[in-house]
C-alpha cells in the first residue's frame, strides 16, 4: 500500500520533510493519504481486522464504529504538555516548558525507530475551508490509522488540500503513538506508549511545529485540535492581530429573521457543545439557534470592522456521557446520521452504543470501555467518564448554513463562563472592553471536589489555560489591545453561570434549553433594546426583561441565582490578587486597575446586593 509523495506534490518542503521523518521513525511503508471515501472503508476495516474497531449494528448506526482505548490513554496530558520557546519567559508562567534544543535531543531519541513495523501516514489537511485566506494549512504524520481516520472526519484532509497547499508552507505535525513492533511481533488494538513520563505534547511556537509522541487520544493526537487550531493558532493570532479562541460559535435567529452570533468561551466539559447545539424552549416560538462550531473559534476583524469567526474544524469530538435527547438532541440527531466513531463508551448487545445519561433505561447487559462484560448493578461506569464521538459537523440538524463561509460570521458578544457553584450570578456585562478582559482573565472553574462540599476553583482564564501558546500576561495584553482600536466594532463581553447551587447542592438554574433565555437578554443587550442593573459584578439583567414564558422559575429563584454576597465576592477580589501575582510583570496594569476598581465596588456594596433592590 506505499505510496510515492512525488505523485502527490511537488512541494520541495514537504517531500524533503516527510523523507527526513520517515529516515527518522523507519516505518515499514510510507502512505500518503488521499482523504477518499474508499480509503476511509478501507481504513475502518483494517482497525476492525486489528481489533481497533468494531462494527456497529448498521441499522442503529450505519457506517460507525466503536474503539476502546488503552485504559491509561483517556485524554489530553496537560503535564507532559510542553511550549518550547527560546526563552523560558515567553512560555509563562501556566505552562511547562523546555529549551528547544534539548526537548529536540530528547524527541530524537523517543522517534528513532518508533514507527518499526508500522506503517507511516502522511495526511495533508486544512484548519479551515479549503482556500479560504483565513484557513492554514497543517500536514500531520501518523502511525495511527486510528488518528487517519478521526482526522478525516474532524478536518478537511486528503489531495485536494495538497492541491490547494501548492508550493506553499504547512505546519508539520509529526505524531507517533510510541510503539514499535519488533519483527514477528504482534500489534495490540490500542498501542500507545505505557508510562505517562515518556508522553510528549510539544509545541515550538517561533518554528510553528508540533511533536506528539506515546498517546492515540483526542487532544494528544489528533494534532490539527488544540495543538495547531489553538496552542500554535494562537501565536500566530497575536503575531497577525487576531484572535484563536476554546470557543463554541452560535447563531440566534429572531422571528423577524435578525441574526446575532455569539461566541462562547467555557473550560473542557462545561458544555460549550451543548450551547453550540442549543433548541430554543418554550416561550422562544420562531426563533432559531443555528450552529457554527463547539469547541475552536478563529476570529478576525472583517473589512467592515466586525469580528469575524470561522470553525476551524470539520466534525465534533463530544464528549458522550451526558449527551441525551433531554441534554442535547442535536448531538444526538447528529449521531444517528451514522458515519461516527465512538470511543471507550458501552457496546450493547445488539450493536449499538450507550452510556451514563444517555435517555431511557440503561441496558439490561452491555460491554464498558474496558472490554469487560456490564450490568447497570456494575460498580463502575460503562462508559469511560472522557468517552467521545467523533461527528461530522455537517451531520448536524441545526449546522449555520454560513457554517463554511471563508469570510466567517460577525461577532456580537463573548460570553465567558465556568462551574462556579456559588458568588457568581447567572449572567452580567462588562462595564466596558477592559473589564471584560478582566472578567475573561479571572474566570475559573470548580473542579469535582476532592473534599466533600468543598469547592475549590480553578483558575482557567478565558477558558484556555490548557490551550496557551505563549505567555498568559501577554495573550492578555494581547486581548486588551483591540480596545484601542477605533477600527472595530468590538462584541460585548459576558460572564454566565449556569452552575449555581442551593443548599442542598442541586442546580437552582435549569440550564440547557432554558439558557435561551439569558441568550435573548444578551441580544437584547447587543441590540440596545433594554437597559440594565449596575451590581458590583457588572450590568445585570432585571427580571422584567427576561423573557419567562414557558418556564417555572419564580422571581424568588431568580433572585437567589443573581444575588451578591458580599463576603464572597471580597474573598474573590483578594484571591484574584494571588492569580495577577503569578504573571509579574508581564500582567497589564490595565488589569490590576480593573481588580481595585472591583474591590472598590464591592467594598461600597450592602452584605447581599441583590436586583430586588
Ligand atoms: P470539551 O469538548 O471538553 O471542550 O467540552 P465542552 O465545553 O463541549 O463540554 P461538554 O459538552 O462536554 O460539557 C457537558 C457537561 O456540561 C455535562 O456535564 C453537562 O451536564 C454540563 N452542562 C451543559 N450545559 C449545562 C447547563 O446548562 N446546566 C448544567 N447544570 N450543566 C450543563
Ligand atoms: C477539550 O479537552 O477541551 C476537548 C477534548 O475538546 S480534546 O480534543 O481531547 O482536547
Ligand atoms: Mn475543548
Amino acid at each position: 500500500m506505499s505510496t510515492s509523495g512525488t505523485d502527490r506534490t511537488k512541494n520541495a518542503k514537504l517531500l524533503a520533510w516527510v523523507d527526513e521523518i520517515a529516515a527518522l521513525v523507519k516505518p515499514n511503508e510510507v502512505y500518503w493519504c488521499d482523504g477518499s471515501e474508499e480509503e476511509y472503508d478501507r481504513m475502518c476495516q483494517l482497525l476492525v481486522d486489528g481489533g481497533t474497531f468494531i462494527k456497529l449494528n448498521p441499522e442503529k448506526r450505519p457506517n460507525s464504529y466503536l474503539a476502546r482505548s488503552h485504559p491509561s490513554d483517556v485524554a489530553r496530558v496537560e503535564e507532559r504538555t510542553f511550549i518550547c520557546s527560546e526563552n523560558e519567559v515567553d512560555a509563562g508562567p501556566t505552562n511547562n516548558w523546555m529549551a528547544p534544543a534539548e526537548m529536540r535531543g530528547i524527541l530524537k531519541e523517543r522517534f528513532d525507530g518508533c514507527m518499526k513495523g508500522r506503517t507511516m501516514y502522511v495526511i495533508p489537511f486544512s484548519m479551515g475551508p479549503l482556500g479560504s485566506p483565513i484557513a492554514y494549512i497543517g500536514v500531520q504524520i501518523t502511525d495511527s490509522p486510528y488518528v487517519v481516520v478521526n482526522q478525516r472526519i474532524m478536518t478537511r484532509m486528503g489531495q485536494q488540500v495538497l492541491d490547494t497547499l501548492g508550493d506553499d508552507d504547512f505546519i508539520p505535525c509529526v505524531h507517533s503513538v510510541g510503539a514499535p513492533l519488533e519483527p514477528g511481533q504482534a500489534d495490540v488494538p490500542w498501542p500507545c506508549e505505557g508510562d505517562i513520563s515518556n508522553k510528549y505534547i510539544v509545541h515550538y511556537p517561533e518554528t510553528r511545529e508540533i511533536w506528539s509522541y506515546g498517546s492515540g487520544y483526542g487532544g494528544n493526537a489528533l494534532l490539527g485540535k488544540k495543538c495547531l487550531a489553538l496552542r500554535i493558532a494562537c501565536t500566530m493570532a497575536r503575531d497577525e492581530g487576531w484572535l484563536a479562541e476554546h470557543m463554541l460559535i452560535l447563531g440566534l435567529e429572531s422571528p423577524e429573521g435578525e441574526k446575532t452570533y455569539v461566541a462562547a468561551a467555557f473550560p473542557s466539559a462545561c458544555g460549550k457543545t451543548n450551547l453550540a447545539m442549543i433548541v430554543p424552549p418554550e416561550g422562544f416560538e420562531g426563533w432559531k439557534a443555528w450552529t457554527v462550531g463547539d469547541d475552536i473559534a478563529w476570529i478576525k476583524p472583517g473589512p467592515d470592522g466586525t469580528l469575524r469567526a470561522i470553525n476551524p474544524e470539520y466534525g465534533f469530538f463530544g464528549v458522550c456521557p451526558g449527551t441525551a435527547y433531554d441534554s442535547n438532541p442535536m448531538a444526538m440527531e447528529t449521531l444517528k446520521k451514522g458515519n461516527c466513531i465512538f470511543t471507550n463508551t458501552v457496546l450493547t448487545d445488539d450493536g449499538d452504543v450507550w452510556w451514563e445519561g444517555m435517555d431511557g433505561p440503561p441496558p439490561a447487559h452491555g460491554i464498558d470501555w474496558k472490554g469487560n462484560d456490564w450490568t447497570p448493578d456494575s460498580e463502575t461506569p460503562g462508559a469511560h467518564p472522557n468517552s467521545r464521538f467523533t461527528a461530522p459537523a455537517g451531520q448536524c440538524p441545526t449546522i449555520d448554513p454560513s457554517w463554511e463561509d471563508p469570510a466567517g460570521v460577525p461577532i456580537s458578544a463573548f460570553l465567558f463562563g465556568g462551574r462556579l457553584s456559588k458568588t457568581f450570578p447567572l449572567v452580567y456585562e462588562s462595564f466596558d472592553w477592559n473589564h471584560g478582559v478582566f472578567m475573561a482573565s479571572t474566570m475559573g472553574s470548580e473542579a469535582t471536589a476532592a473534599a466533600i462540599g468543598q469547592a475549590a476553583m480553578r483558575r482557567d482564564p478565558f477558558a484556555m489555560l490548557p490551550f496557551m501558546g505563549y505567555h498568559m500576561g501577554d495573550y492578555w495584553k494581547h486581548w486588551l489591545s483591540f480596545g484601542n482600536r477605533s477600527d472595530l466594532k468590538l462584541p460585548k463581553i459576558f460572564r454566565t453561570n449556569w452552575f449555581r447551587k442551593d443548599a442542598d447542592g442541586k442546580f437552582i438554574w435549569p440550564g440547557y434549553g432554558e439558557n435561551m433565555r439569558v441568550l435573548k437578554w444578551v441580544v437584547d443587550r447587543v441590540r440596545g433594546r433594554v437597559d440594565a442593573a449596575e451590581s458590583p459584578f457588572g450590568l445585570m439583567p432585571k427580571h422584567e426583561d427576561i423573557t419567562w414564558t414557558g418556564l417555572e422559575f419564580t422571581r424568588d429563584q431568580f433572585l437567589s441565582i443573581t444575588d451578591i454576597n458580599k463576603d464572597g465576592a471580597t474573598a474573590e477580589a483578594e484571591e484574584i490578587k494571588g492569580h495577577f501575582a503569578k504573571f509579574g510583570d508581564r500582567l497589564p496594569p490595565e488589569l490590576e486597575d480593573e481588580r481595585q476598581k472591583f474591590a472598590d465596588r464591592v467594598g461600597k456594596a450592602p452584605d447581599v446586593w441583590s436586583l430586588a433592590g
